[in-house]
């Protein structure tokens, strides 16, 4: 049920001085409240407590704005609005079957004293379990184009926090988490690594968001954003010494960072509070900030599994360019050497994988390295290199696309735009209308690289315009969106459900062809990145270490197989590749059989044991069905945990069949030990998860 009930107060006239007047707005619950002030200085500040203890302390509100003065100081306030608000909505897919959204919102109008004034609206909503502001630019006579120059808005947090945290880079976020209290931030800056192509770190004690605190007092905060719109990403920087975060949003060649016409709004700042991490992770307010479906057709938007030619490239067994494949040979039966291509994306490969997918109830099959231009991308950066349209000679684009949906498949099909964006929006309706034209409905993109035209960052305001340009356009042509190298998403597929999940972080690919990932890396991820939406993390890696391929390589996944399992549920995408070569997973055909039962569309989710860094138990109920699903994961440190199945239905009985690591299984000495067991449980049964070190259980909960 909606309820809109609107109060409005009308202040004193703008000649009229006000000083020092509060606000303050209790959540429903009562636990947070938020409360502003217009100080002495005419500038509204704010304050956010939880359980009557500061979180936020006096923090600002405000803009630098190119060639004016600062929109921050000298305001009175002309009105005041508040509202309730309280409804349950359905989303296209997701965790939950349903979502509350319930708030308290205050709307302050801010007009400067003096003669031509300027207008600004500060809005609060308050939520449950959590915060959201935002600045509204009302239509008005003293503000119409203008640059903003930088955001002021401050977090000035109240101690020297506990931070999960990459360093400030307004062109990748394919970082490893540091660990550390605020003040430690500058020494900690990690080095660049290698493997990170546009790795571009801001030099001080810069942070991305979403960044995850906690306090001393036990108190978890999450600092992120809700519908990034026309507007760059917001990084953090901090005072080291006085813990307070200003927001520093990302710049475009010259400097500027937004330029805005008015009316026009910012994202909304997000503040999640609990003093219990699992809220955090099970919070929806940054969904609640996001419009409602802007779609008027969902009947071609569909969670699934997909598998693909892609693992074999990023081990070195195939190449995605045509060329580079054709140079290995080999002697033919007759003696004479034949062209034996390495090339992944035949014909022949598509239709092997097109068929496992079909035999084990996969959606979708993802094919990279499809289309001509990879000879002249990597390392060569040049701005013409794919057209997104022409099918390499030995790739049957369209045969493949009728021969997968012949056997109930949808082909994926991969645009790497290479960072050249301008080259990529000429080719966008043509390459659309091509997939529309033989049915593929799911598109994964990458943005690999400098964005080109040169100086726009992935963050930027330019390119966060392109990424939901490129979703609103594909929703014309029925398309489902993935996107990796994009900015980090803000809750954005509330509003356009075709956009199913983002890379945005650092994902699998890393294990191969890297340092990679510490077995801690999914621990933090679900409170930072899966902040603000669902990611293509490409789970369900079997073979742990790559010198299974390459008795020389050191490169390996830092999990075990387990863990693996486990991610499918801890790592949320309603799109979930199933990673591995089909030949690994059909040399392990009661492992992988999890990965053929898990569902990736859920009725009930809930968050059984959570420590940021440290271990994460998620249970989900699959939609429409009584079954569930569980995963656990630790990091470096083998633990147990206690679970106990009371969210079950009272006097049902369920086959649990449990996929654990093995008693000497760890993620480097011994990855692929596993044992599989399967129990009667019911919701008074009681279970010690015992995790590995980098080890993981997954469980499936069939009703009986
Ligand atoms: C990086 C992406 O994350 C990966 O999934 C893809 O295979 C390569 N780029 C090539 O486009
Ligand atoms: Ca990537």
């Amino acid at each position: 049920m909606k309820i809109k009930k609107l109060l409005s107060i009308i202040l004193l006239a703008s000649t009229c001085a006000v000083s020092a007047q509060t606000f303050t707005v209790n959540s429903p619950n009562k636990k947070i409240s938020v409360s502003l002030q217009l100080n002495a200085a005419g500038a509204l500040v704010y304050n956010v407590n939880y359980k009557n203890k500061p979180i936020v302390e006096t923090s600002n509100l405000g803009f630098k704005i190119n060639d004016q003065a600062d929109l921050l100081n000298n305001f009175s306030i002309l009105q005041v609005d508040s509202s309730n608000f309280n409804e349950t909505w359905t989303p296209v897919w997701g965790e939950t079957k349903t979502i509350v959204n319930n708030y308290k919102e205050i709307a302050i109008t801010l007009k400067e004293r003096g003669e031509k004034p300027r207008i600004l609206q500060v809005v609060f909503k308050v939520f449950n379990d959590g915060v959201g502001f935002r600045y509204h630019f009302p239509e008005q006579p003293n503000l119409f184009h203008f640059v903003v120059a930088d955001e002021l808005s401050t977090f000035n947090l109240t101690g020297d926090h506990k931070i999960w945290w990459m360093p400030g880079d307004f062109d990748t976020n394919e970082y490893t988490y540091n660990t550390s209290q605020i003040s430690e931030i500058e020494k900690l800056a990690k080095k660049r690594d290698g493997a990170i192509f546009t790795a571009t770190p801001i030099k001080g004690a810069f942070v991305q968001t979403p960044l995850m605190i906690k306090t001393k007092d036990n108190v978890y905060v999450n600092i992120h954003e809700a519908a990034l719109i026309n507007y760059p990403a917001m990084d953090l920087k901090f005072n080291l010494s006085t813990f307070e975060a200003t927001s520093t949003l990302a710049n475009d060649a010259v400097g500027n960072k937004a330029y805005m016409r008015a009316p026009c709004s910012t994202p909304w700042r997000t503040i999640i509070i609990s003093d219990d991490a699992r809220d955090i992770i099970a919070s929806k307010t940054i969904l609640n900030l996001n419009e409602p479906c802007k779609l008027t057709n969902t009947n071609y938007i569909k969670p699934m599994k997909y598998c693909g030619i892609w693992l074999e490239m990023h081990l070195g067994l195939s190449t995605w360019d045509f060329a580079g494949g054709q140079s290995a040979s080999d002697a033919g039966s007759d003696g004479k050497q034949k062209t034996k291509t390495k090339h992944g994306a035949t014909t022949e490969n598509t239709k092997k994988y097109i068929d496992f997918a079909a035999k084990n109830g996969f959606g979708g099959v993802l094919v990279e390295g499809w289309n001509d231009g990879w000879e002249d991308w990597f390392g060569k950066w040049k701005e013409d290199v794919f057209d997104f349209v022409t099918p390499y000679p030995d790739y049957d684009f369209k045969g493949l696309n009728a021969y997968a949906q012949s056997k109930g498949v949808g082909m994926i099909t991969h645009h790497e735009t290479s960072g050249s964006v301008t080259n990529y929006e000429r080719w966008i309706d043509s390459a659309y209308r091509l997939m529309g034209s033989v049915g593929s409905h799911a598109l994964k993109s990458g943005y690999v690289g400098k964005i080109i035209p040169r100086g726009e960052f992935h963050d930027g305001q330019w390119m966060v315009n392109h990424y939901l340009r490129a979703i609103k356009k594909a929703a014309q042509y029925d398309i489902m969106v993935v996107a990796h190298e994009p900015v980090r998403p803000t809750g954005l597929h509330r509003t356009y459900p075709n956009f199913m999940a983002a890379e945005a972080a650092r994902g699998q690919e890393f294990n191969f062809w890297s340092e990679g990932n510490p077995p801690e890396h999914e621990t933090i991820l679900p409170f930072t990145r899966l902040m603000g939406g669902p990611m293509d993390y490409t789970p369900g890696i079997f073979k742990i270490k790559k010198s299974n391929y390459y008795p020389d390589a050191k490169e390996q996944v830092h999990t075990t197989l387990t863990k693996q399992l486990a991610l499918y549920l801890t790592l949320y995408s309603p799109v979930q590749m199933a990673t591995d070569l089909p030949e690994n997973y059909e040399a392990k055909p009661d492992a992988f059989q999890f990965i053929k039962d898990v569902a990736v569309d859920w009725d009930d989710t809930k968050v059984i044991h959570a420590e940021p860094g440290e271990y994460l138990t998620i249970a989900r109920k699959a939609k429409g069905t009584n079954n569930w699903f569980l995963g656990s994961i630790t990091d470096e440190n083998a633990r147990d945990l206690n679970m106990d199945f009371s969210f079950l239905d009272k006097g049902k009985k369920y086959t649990a069949t449990i996929y654990k690591d093995a008693a000497d299984a760890s993620w480097d000495k011994n990855p692929e030990a596993y044992v599989i067991e399967k129990i009667t449980i019911t919701n008074k049964s009681k279970l010690t998860l015992k995790l590995a070190s980098g080890g993981g259980t997954a469980i499936s909960i069939i009703a009986q």
